[in-house]
């Protein structure tokens, strides 16, 4: 790993800080209870540390040090091109992600082989159309926009715009005249259905917040209020806003909610009519998010504990992740989680079992990590990643500082990066995926 000499004045600086957060000697013994909070305050809890040596952390440069872009991809949030600048930070940089085309294309399926199996009943008013209204998470994020794609291509109503299906929403379309969407067909038993995507609408509430739960309750409210017996299947590009609709509106009317995330919640919901869900292996994300950082910070091949077997026998094996170099990029496969499979989902904070080993403190020692989660308020993010997060930091001997921003502004995040030479390595979570350099900047200074 490339080091820097830092001038004395930071030295001394570094010296100061390290003392009060623990720094990460060898022999330290932290307590965990930094885990919960998601404020600043908790890095007061690591004077609880012990630290007996200097923690040598205080030697590398900021914008040497591991880091690890979470959930949103450094991209262009017009185009999704690659933000290569933001994930060819330093040597490493990684980022942490799923398959997006391949989860979305799952998520339309089970959309439409669920309409098949169930052609009977499906169309509640009768009259030919199987109307859908679909949650929109974030216009400018290529994981919403690939699900968009997915459900529109599987239900026939995609229509392409310059080469890539067209992900706008719609606003509302019940006479089927909006130019983003066209009105599918499906055959099933020899019979000709056509689909028609009802009303679209990005979940964006008021303050700027995308993936807006609250907003998605609110948008079923009103749609089924004015086209409520048209509408016959529910989909959300994630659980949040899915759940918001079939407890607000669908579940009590009987009518099929398909979300994305398998939340605990959601998949429980199963049971009580919710479609189904897409899981994107969050456990296997989770791991990967941390794991990059504590491989990096060991100075061991990256693969380690990954592709490869650790000393304590962690591994993945590649159904369950690829990693593509070019993109610095490793991204987690997805699997649909329905009525035939939820009971093993249940509960969506369980650590993956095959990278559940806890690494030796002696040679894995503890260091500090700096980790935001973009929205505190995110369901998914809260409800499923964190925790699953705070699981692995144990095994991994990493003393995880969490740090909850508000969804809207980047700057409410930053502000609470004022020293990041306090930390051994950083995981980001953009509000924006286009604005890794308001991070990057920090830790060039
Ligand atoms: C999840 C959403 C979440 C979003 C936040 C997506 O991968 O599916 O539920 O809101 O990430 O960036």
């Amino acid at each position: 790993m490339k080091r820097k000499l830092l001038s004395l004045t930071l030295a001394a600086v570094l010296a100061l800080s390290l003392t009060a957060c623990g720094g990460g000697g060898s022999d330290t013994t932290t307590t965990d209870s930094t885990d919960a909070a998601t404020t600043e305050e908790s890095t007061d809890a690591a004077e609880t540390t012990e630290t007996t040596e200097t923690a040598d952390s205080g030697e590398v440069a900021n914008a040497d040090k591991p880091l690890v872009w979470f959930n949103r991809q450094p991209s262009n949030s017009s185009t999704g091109e690659l933000d290569m600048t933001a994930l060819n930070f330093n040597e490493n940089t990684y980022y942490v992600g799923f398959d997006a085309n391949q989860g979305a294309e799952l998520q339309g399926t089970m959309i439409r082989d669920y309409i098949e199996a169930n052609i009977d009943t499906i169309d509640r008013n009768g009259d030919g159309v199987i109307g859908y209204v679909l949650a929109v998470g974030d216009i400018g994020h290529n994981d919403s926009i690939a699900r968009t794609r997915g459900v529109r291509s599987a239900l026939g109503t995609a229509v392409e715009v310059d080469g890539a299906i067209d992900s706008t929403p719609v606003g509302a379309n019940t006479d089927g005249s909006s130019t983003h969407v066209q009105d599918g067909t499906l055959e099933i038993n020899g019979t000709t259905y056509t689909v028609r995507e009802l009303a679209s609408q990005e979940m964006k509430n008021s303050a700027g917040a995308t993936w807006d739960a609250a907003t998605a309750g609110n948008a079923i409210s009103t749609w089924s209020a004015s086209f409520g017996d048209q509408i016959d299947i529910v989909a959300s590009n994630n659980d949040g806003m899915g759940m918001a609709m079939f407890n607000g509106w669908s579940k009590a009317e009987g009518v099929p909610t398909f979300g994305y995330d398998a939340n605990s919640d959601a998949v429980a919901a199963i049971a009580e009519g919710y479609g189904g869900t897409i899981s994107q292996h969050a456990d296997v994300q989770a791991y990967l998010t941390l794991r990059v950082l504590r491989n990096a910070l060991d100075g061991v091949d990256i693969d380690t504990g990954i592709g490869t077997a650790d000393e304590a026998g962690n591994v993945l094996t590649p159904d369950v992740f690829t990693y593509n170099e070019e993109q610095r990029s490793y991204y987690a496969l997805n699997v649909a989680v329905t009525a035939e499979n939820y009971e093993d989902f249940l509960d969506s904070t369980v650590v993956y079992a095959p990278v559940s080993n806890q690494l030796d403190a002696e040679t894995h020692p503890t260091k500090n990590v700096w980790l935001n989660i973009y929205n505190a308020a995110d369901n998914f993010l809260s409800a499923t990643y964190q925790p699953l997060l705070q699981n692995y930091d144990d095994l991994l001997n990493l003393n995880v500082e969490y740090i909850g921003g508000d969804g809207q502004t980047e700057s409410n995040i930053t502000n609470r990066l004022g020293n990041p030479s306090q930390y051994d390595a950083f995981a980001i979570n953009m509000v924006k995926t286009d604005n890794a350099a308001s991070y990057t900047s920090l830790l060039s200074q």
